[in-house]
């Protein structure tokens, strides 16, 4: 790793790194394979499933959601991971698996018509679990294909009966430093929070994944609940969710809490828009050593530019 410290005022892994050799590296990584791997001292893991509410996979594949590009392999996306819980280099499958989550509660709060604490492997038992194919993009330009297995975001919205008052959803990870070591680094704003406004979350294409690959979760991939929302940079998708909060105040997400300038509430993918600090015109293929273009909305414009056709002026692409 190249940083060694890792400060409010400093950046993370990649935005540390100049663009150019952050992507060489990548692209090194990516060409490399699972034995090149190895050898280079990044080790492949395996999918550690979760085991939550196990019966429920494989789940029926939903044919409205299919892909223009073959699934990245389930060995390359199960073991190149953000997850900073964990650690900030890509490999945290070792030490993720030191999360507890049988039992895990799941608290649903706010403006809602009855507040409740329910376990996971009970709401996901509740919910209509499909397989759905969906694309990846991370805003450090890298992208992945995954076969995630889980429930619209919508049927939870629904479950949860928000009052009408209720303009957006928050949502939070645990807080645990005793078995997240990531989080012993106080300069970041734990528990990582990301939200989304209730019209995102009533989107179809919204997404709580409680498995991948035909099988629950493993825990570097957000273990039990994570969600994903392919039109968005990788980072809304937020991990091991223990928390939805339903209100009238826009959430501050992690990543805006430690540079608002760079990362913001909407965060919708656009290859026109760039990063502060790189392009995002192209994207890095995981386990392909491609380079592809971006997509606006990563591709997943007719679902949902609809939400934001009265947003002009605010910022809709960071
Ligand atoms: N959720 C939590 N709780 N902590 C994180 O560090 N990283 C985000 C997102 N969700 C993150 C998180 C980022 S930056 C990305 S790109 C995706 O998770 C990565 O998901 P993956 O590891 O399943 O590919």
């Amino acid at each position: 790793m190249l940083i060694k410290r890792h400060r409010g005022w400093e950046l993370p892994e990649n935005h540390a790194t100049p663009e150019a050799v952050f992507l060489n590296r990548r692209q090194i990584v990516a060409g490399l394979g699972a034995a090149g791997l190895v050898a280079a001292g990044i080790r492949p893991a395996r999918a550690q499933a979760s085991g939550i509410a196990a019966e429920l996979y494989p789940a029926k594949r939903n044919p409205a959601y299919t892909l223009d590009r073959e699934l990245t392999e389930e060995k390359v996306a199960t073991s190149y991971n953000n997850f900073y819980e964990f650690g900030t280099s890509k490999n945290i499958v070792r030490p993720a698996q030191a999360l507890t989550i049988k039992p895990w509660q799941v608290k649903i709060d706010g403006m809602v018509e009855k507040e409740i604490t329910i376990d996971a492997e009970d709401l996901i038992r509740k919910m209509p679990i499909d397989e759905r194919l969906y694309r990846h993009r991370c805003v450090e330009a890298w992208s992945m294909a995954v076969p995630w297995t889980g429930f619209p975001l919508k049927a939870l919205v629904d479950f949860a009966k928000p009052l009408s008052g209720a303009k957006y959803l928050r949502m939070e990870t645990f807080k645990r430093p005793e078995e997240a070591s990531g989080q012993k680094q106080f300069w970041y704003p734990w528990p990582y929070v990301e939200g989304l406004s209730i019209a995102e979350a009533r989107n179809d294409l919204a997404y709580i994944a409680t498995g991948v690959y035909g099988k629950p979760i493993p825990k570097q991939m957000g273990a039990p609940l994570r969600l994903a929302v392919p039109w968005k940079y990788g980072f809304k998708s937020v991990k091991s969710i223990t928390r939805f909060s339903f209100t009238d105040q826009k959430p501050k997400s992690f990543w805006e809490g430690m540079a608002a300038d760079e990362y913001g509430f909407w965060a919708n993918v656009n290859p026109a828009v760039a990063h502060p600090r790189w392009s995002q015109a192209t994207e890095e293929v995981i386990g392909t050593g491609k380079r592809v273009p971006t997509l606006i909305y990563n591709g997943y414009g007719e679902q949902v530019a609809e939400l934001y056709k009265d947003m002009a002026g605010q910022k809709l692409f960071m």
